[in-house]
């Protein structure tokens, strides 16, 4: 879409759809004047995951300070914004009810348009956030901790899914091997760091590469995951008792471990964006979520992108995990294609599409 003068273009987005509280004023849709989040990692990490209610309630501590510090960092004032984007679907419903309430409250006061903004098709816009337009039509994948799909976009309003996971999603799996490997929270980083520490063997182990049926454009990661479970612990016995537990791994054997498992889930990634760019005509790649901060993937698509002769629209490594600045983003584009919320918007726990 190109600026339109009578469209909003000065937008506070606001996203806390999970463990981030997030406030960033871009302009025009992609320029970022300013991008700020605050993580819970510290608070949930003797728990090894996300606790909704503990995350909730921090979300109502902290959405305040952080879109105040949004607003002070992008240089302007609170009255120079247009208009109000917050992600009201996917997530926790009590995290995302937060950044809703706080959303109408300010849309209401400041007397600016709202308007809700789907997170996982948001992350598709994060590689054009500073950075070029991208041309549709365009394939997009988006491999996060909670989803992992791919979507023909004809805009960046009009999308239409063509595959999701039917399980755990990528990061999901990063996050479980990384616990049963016995790695810090957040696992996804922790793991990725491993596997590229020197010497580390990716072909000591064949893990599996799903691929379910022929046609199949749909993920799979739990038969996977299972695997290195088993690697890891051995088979267990009747009664489910394992032999060993990861302690007993030597630090080779958990680098080599964390490097065929990344291997794998990655090729698995690659093999479905391969089929689905074989079965449609398409000028972009958009990638986005926060598996695609993996050393791995990065690689691996830029290489395919160039092969298949694809304009990668790839986020700068701020732009991978959750964040305000894709919402604002794309909640720009939806207004610039006359979409429009009122008071009475409301948080969804599932995707749209
Ligand atoms: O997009 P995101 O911040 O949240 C969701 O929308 O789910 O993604 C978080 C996920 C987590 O599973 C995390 O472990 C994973 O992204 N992640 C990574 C890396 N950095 C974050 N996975 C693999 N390698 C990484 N470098
Ligand atoms: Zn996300």
């Amino acid at each position: 879409m190109t600026a339109d003068a009578a469209c909003p273009s000065l937008i506070l987005g606001i996203e806390s759809s999970c463990d981030e509280t997030a406030a960033a004023v871009v302009e025009h849709g992609r320029r970022v004047r300013s991008n700020v989040i605050a993580s819970q990692h510290k608070l949930h990490e003797e728990y090894g995951g996300v606790v909704p209610e503990i995350a909730s309630r921090a979300h109502a501590e902290r959405i305040l300070p952080v879109i105040r510090r949004a607003v002070l960092q992008a240089g302007v004032a609170l009255d120079d914004i247009e208009a109000v984007a917050v992600g009201n679907r996917p997530g926790l419903i009590g995290s995302l009810l937060v950044g809703v309430s706080a959303g109408k409250a300010l849309a209401w006061a400041l007397g600016v348009p709202i308007i809700g903004v789907d997170h996982v098709h948001a992350h598709l816009h994060a590689g054009v956030l500073d950075a070029p337009p991208a041309e549709f039509p365009a394939l997009g994948l988006v491999v996060s901790g909670g989803h992992t799909s791919m979507y023909r976009c004809e805009s960046a309003v009009s999308l239409t899914r063509l595959g999701s996971t039917i399980d755990d999603a990528v990061g999901e799996a990063f996050d479980k091997v990384a616990t049963i490997l016995g790695l810090p929270y957040p696992g996804g980083p922790s793991l990725d760091r491993l596997a590229q520490e020197p010497g580390a063997d990716d072909r000591a182990h064949t893990f599996p590469i799903s691929r379910l049926s022929r046609d199949s454009l749909d993920f799979s990661f739990s038969g996977l995951k299972t695997a290195v479970l088993y690697a890891v612990r051995g088979v267990p016995a009747r009664g489910g008792v394992f032999e060993r537990d990861a302690a007993d791994l030597t630090d080779s054997q958990r680098r080599d471990i964390a490097a065929g498992f990344q291997r794998a889930a990655i090729e698995a990634v690659m093999l479905k964006l391969a089929r689905a760019a074989d079965r449609g005509q398409y000028s972009t790649l958009l990638v986005g979520g926060g598996v695609t901060a993996n050393s791995l993937l990065r690689t691996r698509v830029r290489t395919f992108a160039d092969e298949r002769g694809l304009a990668l629209r790839l986020p700068a490594i701020e732009y991978c995990l959750d964040n305000a600045a894709m919402i604002a983003g794309l909640g720009y584009e939806l207004l610039l294609a006359g979409r429009r919320d009122d008071l009475t918007l409301t948080a969804t726990p599932t995707t749209a599409c």
